[in-house]
This record gives C-alpha cells, sequence and structure tokens, in this order.
C-alpha cells in the first residue's frame, strides 16, 4: 500500500523545531503579559458568514481560500483564515465591551488558508495575534504597534521594516474609491487579468497588485492622503506622532492597502528583508466597523497577528538564539539486569525532586545506555556493587569524575551539583 503523506501546503513540527517554536511562543507570551493582554482560546471552526461578512466577500482569502465544507448538520462551516472576526465574535458573545469597556486579548494556533504554497507560506500555518476592542482613540493604535514591535525585539530579529498608511474609514473610503475606479478604467487595458476583476469590486487592492504592469500604473494613482477626512486625518497624524514619540522608525506606503476589507485608518505590516516574496512577518491594523458588520453594536478595535511560521524563518536565517533545548539532566544505566528495578526507583525519586531524569526501558546494553546518557550531564550507574552498598556511582559526563553516593543523598547531590554547575 502507498505512504500518506501530509496535505500540500501542511508540514509536522517535529522534536528538533518544536521546542523553538515553544521559545517564541512563551516569549511573545510574556510581551503580551507585560503589556496587559489576555490570553483566550477560540474555535478552529466557525460559521462561514462570519468570514464573509466579516473578512469581506470581495478579499482573495474569502473569495478563494477558505476551507468551507458543510457538517452533518448541514451548516456552513470554515477552518478559520485569521482570528481577527472569531476575536470580535466572541467578545460580543460574552459581553466583553459592554457599556465602553475595553478588552486586551491574545491568542495563538494554527490558521488556514488555500493559497499556493511557498518560501514561508503555507495553507496550515500559525499565528499569534493581539486584539485591543473597545478603544477609538490612536494611541491604542500606537499600543498594539509597540507590542509587535516588541516581541521581535525580544526574539532579537533584526533587519525589519515598519510600514504603515491609513486606509480612511466608511465616511471618505467611497470617495477615494471613485476616484480609484475612475483613474483604473483610463488605465484598464494594461492591467492584469486579476486586477481587471477587482475593478469593480474592489479597486483599492489593485494599488498592492504585485505584477510590474499594475504597479506602474498604482504609481500614478489618487493618493489615498488627498480623500482622508478630518477624523482619519487627524487620527494618522496622531498614530504618526506617538510612533515617533517612542523612537520607532517607519516608513509610509500609501499603497498599502492589506488583503482584509474590514481595515479602517491605520494598515500596518512588518516586513523581513530575509524571507523572499512573503516578506510580512505580522500585519495588522485598525477595524471600527468589523463588529456592526457581524451583527455587534460598535466595539472599535486595532489588532495585529504575526505569523510564527515566518518569524521561525527569520531566527533561523538569522542565526537568532532560541534559549536553552530542554535536556534530560540525569540518564540513570544498569550494568546488569539485577539492577534494572533500582534504576527504575532512583529515575522515580529524582522527578519527584523536580530533577530531569531518564532510564532505559527497552533493556538495552550497558555501552547502549551510556550513548544515551551522553546526551545529559550527568550518569547514575548502578551494577551488582552499588546495589550490595544501596548506592550509585555518579559521572559528571563532562569532565569524567566519578563518585560512589549513597541511593538516598542522589537527589541532594545533583541538585547541589547542577546548582555548582549553572553558577
Ligand atoms: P494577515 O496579513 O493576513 O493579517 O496575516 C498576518 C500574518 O500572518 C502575515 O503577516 C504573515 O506573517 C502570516 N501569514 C499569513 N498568511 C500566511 C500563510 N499562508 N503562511 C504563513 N504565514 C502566513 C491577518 O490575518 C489579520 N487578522 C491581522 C490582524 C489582527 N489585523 C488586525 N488584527
Amino acid at each position: 500500500m502507498s505512504i500518506i503523506n501530509a496535505p500540500r501546503g501542511t508540514r509536522d513540527i517535529l522534536p528538533g523545531e518544536s521546542w523553538k517554536w515553544s521559545y517564541i511562543i512563551r516569549t511573545a507570551s510574556e510581551a503580551m503579559n507585560d503589556f496587559g493582554f489576555s490570553e483566550i482560546h477560540l474555535p478552529i471552526f466557525e460559521h462561514t458568514e462570519l468570514f464573509s461578512r466579516g473578512v469581506g466577500e470581495t478579499t482573495d482569502i474569502v473569495e478563494k481560500e477558505m476551507y468551507t465544507f458543510n457538517d452533518q448538520g448541514g451548516r456552513s462551516i470554515t477552518l478559520r483564515p485569521e482570528a481577527t472576526a472569531g476575536v470580535m465574535r466572541a467578545a460580543i458573545e460574552n459581553n466583553l465591551c459592554v457599556q465602553g469597556a475595553s478588552a486586551k486579548l491574545w491568542n495563538w494556533g494554527p490558521m488556514f488558508r488555500h493559497e499556493r504554497p511557498q518560501k514561508g507560506r503555507y495553507r496550515q500555518f500559525y499565528q499569534i495575534d493581539a486584539e485591543c476592542l473597545g478603544i477609538p482613540n490612536a494611541a491604542a493604535d500606537v499600543e498594539v504597534i509597540a507590542l509587535s514591535i516588541e516581541i521581535f525585539r525580544r526574539l532579537g530579529l533584526k533587519n525589519l521594516e515598519v510600514v504603515i498608511n491609513s486606509v480612511g474609514c466608511e465616511k471618505c473610503r467611497p470617495i477615494y474609491r471613485e476616484k480609484l475606479l475612475k483613474y483604473f478604467e483610463a488605465h484598464k487595458n494594461n492591467l492584469c487579468e486579476t486586477c481587471l476583476n477587482r475593478l469593480e469590486r474592489n479597486p483599492l487592492r489593485i494599488l498592492d497588485c504585485k505584477k510590474e504592469a499594475c504597479g506602474l500604473i498604482a504609481e500614478g494613482a489618487p493618493d489615498i492622503y488627498d480623500s482622508l477626512c478630518d477624523e482619519c486625518r487627524e487620527h494618522f497624524a496622531e498614530v504618526r506622532a506617538g510612533l515617533e514619540r517612542l523612537g520607532f522608525a517607519y516608513k509610509l506606503n500609501k499603497r498599502l492597502v492589506r488583503g482584509l476589507d474590514y481595515y479602517t485608518k491605520t494598515a500596518y505590516e512588518i516586513l523581513s528583508g530575509d524571507l523572499g516574496a512573503q516578506n510580512a512577518v505580522a500585519g495588522g491594523g485598525r477595524y471600527d466597523n468589523l463588529s456592526s458588520a457581524i451583527g455587534g453594536g460598535k466595539i472599535p478595535g486595532v489588532g495585529f497577528a504575526c505569523g510564527l511560521d515566518r518569524i521561525m524563518l527569520v531566527m533561523e536565517e538569522q542565526g537568532c538564539s532560541f534559549g536553552k533545548a530542554p535536556e534530560v539532566l540525569v540518564y540513570s544505566v544498569t550494568l546488569d539486569d539485577s539492577s534494572r528495578p533500582a534504576v527504575q526507583i532512583l529515575t522515580h525519586e529524582l522527578r519527584k525532586n523536580n530533577i530531569a531524569a531518564a532510564c532505559d526501558t527497552s533493556g538495552r546494553s550497558f555501552k547502549a545506555q551510556m550513548k544515551s546518557a551522553s546526551a545529559c550531564k550527568f550518569a547514575c550507574i548502578i551494577g551488582p556493587d552499588e546495589l550490595a552498598g544501596n548506592s550509585a556511582s555518579i559521572k559528571n559526563l563532562q569532565d569524567g569524575s566519578q563518585v560512589l553516593v549513597a541511593l538516598k543523598d542522589i537527589p541532594d547531590y545533583i541538585k547541589n551539583l547542577s546548582r555548582i554547575c549553572h553558577a
């Protein structure tokens, strides 16, 4: 029978990599806590309508990238392509933002998009996501952008670029949309097929088409800053002033519109030069109308998500530290079969003393056990002589020294030794 592989665009995170993932999540989680964000856990699938109404009917995600199916009850269900709509749904459903209350929430987990797989782009990928709900002020946008930058700083990522834009609001965007439509209509003979489709449905998306011909046309397109209403203009100025106050360098990109329709006012991305075409390690912005689009009251929001898979790629590329790999401190070894039970009991005692300990469970030879022990700091060797004296020989695997210690004293002995080693 042929073997069954993981579906295209998915991959297994194996032990050699998984502890590095844990380090990234732990570091992000500490930064989230330090900024006052609380962790939440959400369903991985939601009603399809949440995304069609929330993310937007005319987005690539909703039009062609969602994993959607009917469940046994005939309901249309979608594997979440992103987290923001789910967070807002949860906030509405659980009354987290009633009477002007705000909520700062973060989560991480797998997202699903049926995109063409390439470096840094998967069909199941992982995001670390933060959302600040209930605060319309520009200070919240600055806080969120600062949080994303702080996570990358703590992880040691270098050569990142913060790019920001304002995409306007429901008052000024329709005016800008009309101007764009008129402009692109006049150039429609030179637009790519995708952009021709976008023309009526979502002309703003033409602005960030990666095709050269469309890019050249987009360069001459009307400037969004000329269309922003006073409120959006003021908000954007405050965000920029806030970032400057904190000393963050950023670039303006008036063509940054992002691929999700819920954005209002601020949109931003953090780009890495070490990723190739899929160069965004994080993206986010403000979404003041998402709540009403999915049936909630008026709950403004601003947030971001960073791609765990891409962070991992950049960190490997830049040789960043992932902290210390988890290790077993003590490996207990038997010289012969008669001391196997004693080794098992010793390992159990060490573990009860919170010492990372392991021993052989498959009846392997002394030589094979010592090979496993070589990955640890200490080997506790028990043979007939040690057994007779209720003791074990403790071998320091770094300097080769060996001492005989009574079994009952071993946990304290190891604790002291490892304290000295770490001092
Ligand atoms: P997004 O830009 O679609 O925004 O995704 C955020 C990040 O997720 C990207 O910058 C990238 O690092 C990662 N990412 C996206 N798609 C893939 C993929 N196929 N493979 C690997 N990584 C990927 C959002 O999802 C918004 N919900 C962000 C947000 C939160 N806006 C406001 N709050």
